[in-house]
């Protein structure tokens, strides 16, 4: 094994690729509008209670939201959903992001999008800032079943491929 490097952040990201991952769109709501990110840094922390993190930067949109209700919910996308990672994870108003999409709204008022493998609804438990990030700690209040389909993956800056029958291909693979 080669020596280390100095963790520069562009190859920090880089070396953080090679951990796949799933992807999720976070979403919030604030006096009738929504808000809505893609991902994949969430992960389950505590099952008493039941509690998950998500890692937001602080310079998006979404994270003031959720800081200022106190509540979000992670919809986990399912295989054939990368158009709604792709439009979540773009710098537009978000009105635009929400457009045209089936949504309903959960027992918590935040915005569940449809076609997913499932959704959490989440009241904030604690938040702390670590370098140019949020972590978000939720408690989960509302569990909310989906499809049964293959996640959508995340690896090597590559989204995976697969189909219904949950075969997948990782794009960024090395050979
Ligand atoms: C696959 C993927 C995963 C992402 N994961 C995260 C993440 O975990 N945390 C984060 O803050 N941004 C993440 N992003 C970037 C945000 O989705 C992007 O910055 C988005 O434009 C922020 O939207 P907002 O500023 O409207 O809230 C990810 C993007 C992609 C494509």
């Amino acid at each position: 094994m080669e020596g280390g490097v100095s963790a520069e952040p562009a190859r920090f990201r880089a070396w953080m690729g090679r951990w796949p991952t799933g992807v999720s769109i976070v979403t919030a709501a604030e006096a009738g509008r929504r808000h809505g990110l893609t991902v994949n840094a969430f992960l389950s922390v505590a099952l008493s209670p039941p509690t998950v993190l998500v890692s937001l930067s602080r310079d998006t949109d979404t994270e003031p939201v959720i800081a200022r209700t106190g509540r979000f919910a992670v919809n986990l996308l399912a295989y054939d959903q990368r158009p709604l990672s792709e439009r979540f994870a773009r710098q537009v108003p978000p009105e635009e992001k929400f457009e045209g999409l089936p949504i309903r709204e959960g027992r918590l008022g935040i915005p569940l999008l449809e076609g997913t493998l499932g959704s959490l609804e989440c009241t904030l438990a604690q938040s702390f800032t670590s370098g140019d990030h949020q972590l978000l700690l939720g408690t989960v209040e509302q569990i909310v079943e989906g499809r049964e389909a293959p996640p959508l993956l995340f690896y090597r800056s590559h989204y995976g491929e697969s189909d219904p029958a949950g075969r997948l291909t990782l794009a960024g693979a090395p050979p």
